[in-house]
């Protein structure tokens, strides 16, 4: 495994992918597994966010106690099946900002073509972590990082829920830069580049277009 690869674990994690992984789970109950996800990783992918220490006033004396500092976050969910992280991630991080990259994997060819993007004025002052539920041939993810990249942004997280190994490959070798998040490392992709066992069209059980 890559030395940036960083494969989460934990038991609720590992119980909320089974289910996301199951044909049977309706649109309803995966959105807010996607969500629920997202937030649980969100916790450890923040965990080296920098604290400065202040003093508060406790009812009863002066706390010396710390709170975040340092450079501010933005969160950049790629289109569409990466808005389903939005919430929660905002969950853990109110004030975050929001940017969005559209980008759609062509069936036939795989490439990636982008059709849209928005992002916060400042986000080149700004650390990103990139969101998108799979890391399949690794194409959408490497697109999306080579365009904050040339915005100016340095410090690039990438949190998907499933990885394959080719996508993983492919991230390191373009973005030796990035650390990967995922929830699992899958087996690899089919012929038509879907992750193997993976969970489908993520974008489509999000949002019910099967
Ligand atoms: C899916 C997924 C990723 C991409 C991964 O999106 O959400 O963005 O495919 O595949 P890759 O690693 O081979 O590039 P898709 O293009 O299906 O668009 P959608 O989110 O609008 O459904
Ligand atoms: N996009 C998906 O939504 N699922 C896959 O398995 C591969 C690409």
């Amino acid at each position: 495994m890559a030395q940036n690869v960083f494969v989460f674990d934990h038991p609720l994690i590992q119980h909320k992918i089974t289910l996301l992984r199951d044909k049977n789970t309706g649109t309803k109950e995966f959105r807010e597994l996607v969500s629920e996800i997202a937030m649980l990783m969100a916790y450890e992918v923040t965990r080296d966010l920098p604290l400065k220490e202040i003093e508060v006033e406790t009812p009863i004396t002066t706390a010396h106690s710390k709170v975040l500092a340092g450079k501010n976050l933005a969160i950049v969910p790629i289109l569409r099946a990466g808005l389903g992280m939005v919430d929660g991630m905002v969950k853990l991080l109110p004030n975050v900002k929001v940017g969005h990259i559209g980008l759609y994997r062509d069936p036939v060819t795989v490439e990636p073509h982008t059709y849209y993007c928005k992002l916060p004025e400042d986000i080149n002052e700004r650390d990103v972590i990139v969101l998108d539920p799979m890391l399949a041939t690794g194409g959408s993810a490497s697109a999306a990082i080579g365009y904050l990249k040339e915005k100016g942004i340095q410090n690039i997280k990438f949190m998907c829920l499933i990885a394959s190994p080719e996508g993983i490959a492919r991230l390191t070798k373009d973005h030796p830069d990035v650390h990967i998040y995922c929830a699992s490392e899958d087996e690899g992709l089919n012929e038509n580049s879907y992750i193997v066992p993976g969970l489908g069209d993520a974008g489509d059980r999000i949002f019910g277009t099967e």
